[in-house]
């Protein structure tokens, strides 16, 4: 690791999950000045045989195989209902985590996650909120925190999805776990305040066989007076140009802020009529290299470690998220207000 002397040394990095995002963090950390990635874990075979041949680095069957390498951290890119075992366990084990969003799937898991993070503050447990990294994002938020819209009233965002993703992994997630963090995560961060109360309502029509619903609109009251909307869907057609259709708007008393995410300033027509809106912004293959929002997340939890500094995105933070996300849940489930 580093900080011996003056001798620099890598973070040698150990990915638990090769899926869909964890064989993307795998390439990020491969190619990262800072890191050394030691070795990558799939309980499928296959994926982590062909995460591990493709970037030439060791590849086990069980996460805890893992341990058995010279790792300094640990990136958790498992199923969220995972996270929690896992991270625990890298704790446990003395190493440095980056654990995908959502945190956990239950709010007394997300509790002892940072219970047992306090007994060890020498690691850095970081969580990869990735839109904190994005610079539209993040540009927006450190406007609010100028001053530069005045007092902010309300916050409306928008993130629908294509079905396919839907299909993908609705047996096991949601639209508010693995949509609606990003933008819940995005409006705390904003309005440096947690939620006091939320209604929302949802339709269960084309995925109802998996019991998570097509669409969700969330209400939310901000303990400081702001007040934010959210809209959440999971049916776009599997022809959508791009994968999310978003929207963060951010009004104030002195003027507003909007990103959005259609298309981002890349649109591809083929021949027989389709539109493509390729990725440009989170992860993009540049000359070569991943680049983008993920890249610079990888690189801040790199630099945390190297550094010695905190992370910019915490437990505490990425459990607000999942609370406010549970809260809603509870509502439209209820049908009725939640107090949080
Ligand atoms: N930051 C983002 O933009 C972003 C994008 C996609 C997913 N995610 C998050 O990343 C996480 C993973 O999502 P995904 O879409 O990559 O899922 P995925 O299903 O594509 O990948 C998960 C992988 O974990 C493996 N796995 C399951 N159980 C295991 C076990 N016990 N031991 C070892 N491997 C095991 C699976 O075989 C699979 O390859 C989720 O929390 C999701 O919300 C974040």
């Amino acid at each position: 690791m580093v900080g011996r002397g003056a001798v620099m040394e890598k973070v040698r990095i150990g990915i638990v999950g090769t899926g869909m995002i964890g064989e993307l963090h795998a390439l990020a950390f491969a190619q990262s000045p800072l890191a050394e990635l030691v070795v990558v874990c799939d309980s499928n075979r296959e994926r982590a045989r062909a995460v591990g041949e493709k970037l030439g680095v060791p590849f086990v069957y069980d996460s805890l195989e893992v341990f058995n390498f010279p790792i300094d951290a640990v990136v958790i890119c498992l199923p969220e209902h995972l996270h929690f075992a896992a991270t625990i366990e890298a704790i446990d084990r003395g190493k440095h985590v980056l654990v995908e969003k959502p945190l956990v799937s239950d709010l007394e898991e997300g509790k002892q996650i940072i219970q047992k993070a306090k007994e060890k503050p020498n690691l850095k447990v970081m969580v990869g909120h990735i839109l904190r990294f994005d610079p539209r994002y993040a540009q927006a938020r450190q406007m609010v925190v100028e001053g530069k819209i005045g007092k902010l009233s309300h916050f409306y965002a928008r993130r629908n999805n294509r079905i396919t993703d839907a299909l993908r992994i609705a047996t096991r997630s949601s639209p508010l776990m693995y949509l609606g963090v990003h933008d819940l995560d995005l409006m705390l961060w904003c309005s440096g305040s947690r939620a006091r109360r939320v209604f929302a309502l949802a339709n269960f029509e084309v995925l109802k066989e998996y019991g998570v619903p097509d669409t969700i609109l969330g209400l939310i009251e901000f303990e400081n007076g702001i007040l934010g909307s959210i809209e959440l869907s999971w049916i776009l057609p599997k022809h959508h140009p791009g994968a999310i259709d978003g929207i963060f708007e951010i009004v104030g008393t002195k003027g507003m802020i909007e990103v959005r995410v259609l298309d981002q300033g890349l649109r591809v027509i083929s021949e027989d009529g389709y539109w493509m809106y390729p990725d440009t912004m989170h992860w993009p293959i540049l000359h070569g290299y991943l680049g983008g929002d993920l890249h610079r997340e990888v690189e801040a939890f790199l630099r945390c470690i190297v550094q010695n500094i905190p992370v910019p995105v915490t437990l505490e933070e990425g459990l607000e998220a999942v609370r406010l996300a549970i809260a809603l849940e509870e509502s439209y489930r209820k049908g009725k207000e939640v107090l949080l």
